[in-house]
């Protein structure tokens, strides 16, 4: 059974979806004493079967398998459609918008099949928490599982719902913040606030998420009470990322762009570098998060087929300009010599 005990350095290398979770990546934190974790929201149970497995072989460290709880989404009238796809083609002329079809996202009962079979010892959800037939299945099997929260609330949901950890998800963090509801009233509590106001009400461990670069941060974050931090950013310029070359060298330009929040790609907030197309869609309407992200999937692709960076999400957090290129063995080592000394 999944223990933070267990780990060398308390470490979660964040879940990041849409292909920056490889399995070399995944695999070389576990080999080096954190848990790594593969971000599968938007994957078919088929990648996610052979991501696994190939992580499986190359680690005997612990894996996380990681989900979106996603909303149930309707197609909004035509005449919202028309507008939203009118401001997408005035960037990208080009392309001839498809209209999304349902169902807009994944299914997680699907998505969860090869999970059950190769049981990777932490399964993890952001957005919500996961039908109780989920839980109940993970505790059977005894896989552990771990639920973002972005306030006590949440947090307070969480414990109620039987999960094992709270990942604590500050205002810095990068990528999809993860309140349960899309337009609920957000606190944007730093990760240290928001991790005080959890390690003192909750019984189960809290990880913090959010701005944690170094093991500085990490021996921080511990002292506060934290039982291990999640860390995305920090990951995103290692060899073994996924990460676009394009999104690499805005991450390490010496002069770098600000990260803000945007609902521009997928309707719901995330955190990024500022681009063209987050400045495009400032203050303008979406459509419903995920249909959002499925219309704007096709600008998104022939970015990355052309190494266009200003029309990729290019999510990172608010201190992402301290990412270093080391691989994962070598950044893992340092952030371990800097926690201990
Ligand atoms: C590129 C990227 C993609 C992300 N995708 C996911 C995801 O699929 N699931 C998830 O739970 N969190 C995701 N996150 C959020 C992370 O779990 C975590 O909250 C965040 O990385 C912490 O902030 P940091 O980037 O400053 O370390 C993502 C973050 C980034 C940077």
């Amino acid at each position: 059974m999944f223990s933070f005990a267990n780990l060398s350095i308390p470490l979660i290398q964040a879940p990041m979806a849409g292909g920056i979770t490889t399995p070399a990546l995944v695999s070389e934190v576990s080999n080096a004493g954190g848990l790594g974790s593969f971000g599968f929201a938007y994957s078919s149970p088929e990648t996610i079967g052979h991501d696994l497995k190939l992580a499986q072989s190359l680690t005997q460290g612990p894996i996380n398998a990681n989900f979106f709880i996603f909303p149930s989404a309707e197609l909004p009238d035509s005449k919202t459609i028309g507008q939203v796809i009118e401001l997408l083609q005035e960037l990208t002329p080009d392309i001839d918008f498809v209209v999304p079809k349902p169902p807009f996202c994944p299914d997680l009962e699907t998505q969860l099949e090869p999970v059950w079979q190769l049981q990777p010892a932490v399964l993890s959800f952001h957005f919500g928490i996961p039908p109780e037939w989920v839980m109940q299945r993970a505790r059977a099997l005894s896989i552990t599982i771990g639920i973002t929260a972005t306030s006590l609330e949440e947090a307070l949901k969480i414990e109620q719902a039987g999960a094992s950890f709270i990942v604590a998800q500050g205002i810095e963090a990068g990528g999809h913040r993860g309140t349960f509801e899309i337009d609920s009233p957000d606190e944007r509590l730093s990760t240290f606030d928001l991790l005080h106001q959890l390690v003192k009400r909750c019984t189960i461990p809290v990880v913090a998420a959010g701005g944690i670069m170094n093991g500085r941060d990490i021996r921080k974050a511990l002292d506060l009470g934290a039982s291990a931090v999640q860390m995305g950013s920090a990951f995103l310029c290692c060899p073994e990322s996924g990460a676009s070359s394009e999104y690499k060298a805005l991450l390490l330009d010496e002069n770098p762009r600000p990260s803000i929040f945007t609902k521009g790609f997928s309707g719901r907030w995330a955190r990024g570098i500022e681009n063209t197309f987050t400045r495009h869609m400032d203050a303008k309407s979406t459509l419903p998060f995920p249909i959002q992200n499925t219309l704007t999937g096709q600008l998104r692709q022939a970015a990355a087929r052309s190494h266009n960076a200003e029309h990729q999400s290019l999510w990172a957090g608010s201190a992402f300009y301290k990412a270093r290129t080391l691989t994962v063995g070598e950044l893992m080592k340092a952030l371990q010599i800097e926690f201990v000394s």
